[in-house]
């Protein structure tokens, strides 16, 4: 497994690989890697040539009262599990390999990333769509793989990739649960024995409100409001609970369309996101 620090030299390799035929499957993180992560990983191997895997706790993606200091590291593990799932590249860079200093320019979605998390983290998506087109740009991937577990991160990527052309296919990969329901992330290791337990109420609200809408959708205002009520029951305090079409991120309207019911809540001082996506 080849391990790059600039990204001079992986924009280099992956030049190459182009060149000489091969295919790219590229998975974006910030490390801490948890079996959600794998999973993307998984599927890449399948379908690539090469597999590059980022590591990168990417500073522009963090308001400055975020969570970006104390965001779990563990490089080597990290290393280990790329390495037991067939990766064949890490690119893990310095904050100041990415951006120099004078860093001026930024790319920004402005439609889909507007509600849900992009309401309550104003920063969130300008810092996230400017470093995967970094990140593209660097490994020049064929297809690159991103978890619903960010669903709207992903109709981001997926929006920003058609408008501005990137060659690249976003491939959405199924979000991965602990056996009790609770969406797995590098931030569930902030949660106390306690407030764990508590935040399986945002799972269990989620699926009651999305069965209640199946089966009528009239109340389902009614039920995304019990949904948040439920959370905050469990001790939770609810950032958002909301349903939205998943090609407009707007209020479903009468037709039939996908849609995604999510929700985020703080328990303690860890912020947690979790959805179901479904047709109405
Ligand atoms: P990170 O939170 O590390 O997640 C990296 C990728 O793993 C994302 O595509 C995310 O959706 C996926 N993922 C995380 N938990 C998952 C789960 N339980 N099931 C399935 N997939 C899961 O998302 C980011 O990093 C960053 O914003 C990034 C795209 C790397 C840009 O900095």
């Amino acid at each position: 497994m080849k391990i790059f620090n600039r990204g001079s030299e992986l924009q280099k390799y992956a030049l190459e690989l182009k060149r000489s035929g091969k295919t790219i499957g590229f998975v974006p993180t910030m490390g801490y890697l948890h079996d959600g992560h794998m999973s993307l990983i998984d599927i890449a191997r399948q379908k690539a040539d090469v597999v590059i895997v980022s590591i990168f706790v990417n500073p522009t993606q963090f308001a400055p009262n975020e969570d970006f200091d104390r965001y779990p590291r563990d490089f080597d593990g990290d290393i280990a599990k790329c390495a037991e799932h067939g990766a064949d590249v890490i690119y893990a860079p310095e904050a100041s390999e990415m951006y120099r200093s004078d860093a001026s320019t930024w790319v920004e979605e402005t439609v889909l990333s507007k509600p849900l998390c992009g309401a309550s983290r104003p920063v969130f998506y300008r810092g996230v769509t400017t470093v995967v087109s970094k990140l593209f740009l660097l490994a020049q991937p064929d297809f690159a793989v991103f978890g619903l577990k960010d669903a709207q991160q992903c109709f981001v990527i997926q929006r920003m990739v058609r408008d501005l052309n990137f060659p690249v296919e976003i491939i959405p990969a199924p979000l991965v649960r602990d056996a009790d329901g609770l969406a797995l992330s590098s931030r569930n290791r902030y949660l106390s024995a306690d407030e764990r337990t508590r935040a399986l109420s945002i799972h269990r609200s989620l699926e009651t409100a999305k069965k209640r809408i199946i089966a009528d959708r009239s109340c389902m205002d009614a039920a995304v409001k019990d949904a948040a009520d439920a959370i905050t029951a469990a001790g939770g305090r609810v950032d958002y609970v909301d349903i939205l079409d998943c090609d407009t991120m707007k209020y479903p309207g009468s037709g039939s369309c996908r849609v995604i019911l999510a929700a985020a809540a703080f328990f303690g001082t860890t912020r947690l996101i979790d959805n179901e996506i479904f047709d109405l």
